[in-house]
């Protein structure tokens, strides 16, 4: 009984430290592409290469799910993975409709027309690719109406967060919740698109301001996780052994995921 876990890098980390408070029995498998982070300056193709390569690696390892903790992959891959690649007894959940679903708060499948919702405002921070991709709009389309979203593409969060350089990648939050707020001064609530961007939630709260509901994604999918393995416990699939896999060097990529989750984290080599 394992389950894969899968980011560009290290964001999915934030994910994995909730499903795993979330599911205490249940070991997770996670697989960070560093090598190639990141993910969210890269063309929907190449995505999909890289995130189908991880997640083949995640089965060899005995998990028939898989979560893709990266909004980047799930935004410009998955639908195309669901329709074209996955084989029958296996499966990959993103993690965009959690969020999704809380926003609009719907309950898992109710597929109940789109409604009003209370947010009116929602301010939409992700990666150029999850942001180019629409998916976002595109779910909440389908679950909400009179919904204005405002979507900033932060540039540069990654690869700073990846590089463990704090500092660089709080200033750019900085500069990309004011350019946000120049086009939407008053968000209600603000999305945090990005696995990687919890790393910096304090950062995002602080320059937003007060009164602007924050949306990190980790709890979220966590619940939604322990919600699908009661309905499909037997995709609990044939590992039994926790681990941390990276495509870049592990010794690095064991220092910075220590220093970000304030805890002894070791990876080894895919
Ligand atoms: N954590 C990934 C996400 O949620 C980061 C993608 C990247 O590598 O740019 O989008």
């Amino acid at each position: 009984m394992a389950v894969g876990v899968f980011d560009s890098g290290l964001g999915g980390l934030t994910v994995l430290d909730a499903v795993t408070k979330r599911l205490p029995d249940v070991p997770f498998v996670y697989f960070g592409d560093n090598a190639h982070a990141p993910y969210g300056v890269r063309t929907p193709d190449d995505i999909f290469k890289l995130t189908t390569a991880g997640v083949e690696r995640l089965w060899a390892e005995g998990c028939d799910l898989v979560v893709l903790a990266c909004n980047t992959a799930a935004a410009a891959a998955l639908k195309r993975m669901q329709e074209t690649w996955l084989p029958r007894d296996k499966r990959v959940l993103g993690v965009l409709v959690p969020m999704i679903e809380a926003v609009t708060e719907r309950n898992w499948g109710d597929n109940s027309p789109p409604r009003e919702v209370a947010v009116k405002h929602v301010a939409f921070f992700a990666t150029p690719a999850t942001v180019a991709s629409r998916a976002f709009q595109r779910e909440l389309a389908f679950r909400a109406i009179g919904v204005d979203v405002e979507a900033q593409p932060c540039g540069g969060v990654v690869d700073a967060i990846e590089q463990g350089d704090e500092i660089l990648a709080e200033a750019l939050v900085r500069g990309h919740v004011d350019a946000l707020k120049r086009r939407m001064p008053h968000p209600e609530a603000a999305v945090l698109g990005c696995t990687h961007y919890p790393l910096m939630e304090r950062v995002f709260a602080e320059a937003l301001g007060p009164g602007v509901k924050v949306y990190s994604q980790a709890n979220l999918v966590a619940e939604s996780l322990a919600d699908y393995l009661t309905r499909r416990p037997e995709m609990l699939g044939q590992g039994k052994k926790a681990k941390f896999l990276t495509t870049g060097d592990p010794r690095s990529v064991s220092d910075r995921a220590t220093q970000f989750l304030r805890k002894k984290v070791v990876f080894e080599a895919a």
